[in-house]
């Protein structure tokens, strides 16, 4: 048996093309759009943090890049400390964790897919891997659509197979962005032949490791767990995390100004410098970036709203996203329901 390092370390990918998130992925990475006010990879790396690992690798790539290093910087806010490393392409999972064999050396390590939220901690499975023998251990969980994700087949509660979005899958056992790993599967990857899509992909490495009788175990998640690859992904999200930590009550920071009459519905988040005028009627399940302006009338419900947004004219918004920096003038004689799907900067008259 391979001996290792007793530390782990994790990597959190922020690479990948956010094509099915268009336009909202026009001017950056996906995983830092925001859930409940927050970009959704800061909740991986929260949740690495509990772990009590704190050494992260951020990979990085792609559209708007360089917004991930700017809003993450050397990692000292957030209590670890981050290194960069760039993946020049979309090039699949299994290649962006191959760049990172310099940073992992002879560690234990855990990779967090950027684009996923779990509700629970990981802090349990961490200590379960760290102590174990295993090669890999892989986080399942049961999804309707299991043609969307990696699956695992299992027999006598052992993986058989491991699948990348099997037309014809052998279970509902998603295998999820959270994969336990040890240095060995560096090996693997340098062998490993581009997918159908043309990306090296971490199941394929995964199986191949089967095929060679490594152990992976698997643990399943029986709660929440979401790949926000859909803008109805991030709604759900957002719903979920919004019912989490908002308790009964709508967050707004003390820097907003919110006139009487306004109706807030729980559970709902309201940013700094907002300003949300009378008769507006916010929630439930809506997220209020900072700095936007909403004015009379306007509903805004199951909906984010990213910062420094105008919007005017008793508008009717339902299960929208709406970037940054958009101005949004509706038609106040229409009230009927609108649904905006809206990258930044746009400007909307009605
Ligand atoms: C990737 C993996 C897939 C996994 C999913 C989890 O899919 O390839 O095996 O189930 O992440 O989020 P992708 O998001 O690249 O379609």
């Amino acid at each position: 048996m391979e001996k290792f390092e007793k530390n782990m370390k994790a990597i959190v990918l922020h690479g990948g093309h956010g094509t099915r998130l268009r336009p909202l992925t026009h001017t950056g990475p996906k995983q830092l759009l925001p859930i409940a006010n927050k970009p959704m990879s800061q909740y991986c790396i929260e949740s690495i943090k509990e772990t009590g690992i704190n050494e992260i690798a951020i990979i990085v790539g792609g559209t708007g890049s360089s917004k991930v290093r700017e809003y993450y910087g050397s990692g000292e806010k957030f209590g670890v400390s981050f290194t960069y490393i760039e993946q020049d392409k979309p090039k699949g999972i299994a290649h962006a964790i191959r760049l990172c064999k310099e940073f992992v050396n002879n560690e234990k390590f855990l990779v967090f897919l950027g684009d996923n939220i779990v509700q629970r901690s990981i802090a349990d499975f961490t200590s379960n891997f760290k102590k174990s023998e295993f090669d890999a251990t892989i986080l399942l969980c049961e999804v309707d659509n299991p043609s969307r994700f990696g699956i695992a087949a299992i027999e006598n509660n052992k993986i058989t197979k491991i699948l990348e979005k099997p037309k014809d899958p052998p279970s509902n056992l998603a295998v999820t962005g959270i994969y336990f790993l040890t240095p060995i599967i560096f090996d693997v990857i340098d062998n490993l032949k581009p997918s159908g899509r043309n990306e090296l992909e971490i199941t394929d490495a995964l199986d191949i490791l089967l095929e060679k009788n490594h152990n992976i175990s698997f643990e399943m998640i029986t709660d929440y767990w979401k790949d926000t690859g859909t803008p109805e992904d991030i709604l759900n999200a957002n719903r979920q995390v919004l019912e989490h930590i908002c308790n009964q009550t709508c967050i707004v920071d003390e820097s907003s100004i919110t006139l009487s009459n306004s109706n807030w519905i729980t559970p709902s988040i309201i940013g700094k410098n907002c300003k949300i005028d009378k008769s507006a009627r916010i929630g439930p399940n809506a997220s209020i970036g900072d700095n936007t302006i909403i004015s009379s009338d306007v509903v805004i419900e199951n909906s984010i709203i990213m910062s420094d947004c105008k919007i005017h004219g008793g508008l009717n918004i339902r299960d929208s996203i709406i970037s940054a920096n958009c101005h949004l003038h509706g038609n106040n004689k229409d009230k009927t329901k609108k649904i905006f799907l809206l990258g930044e900067g746009t400007k909307i008259t009605l």
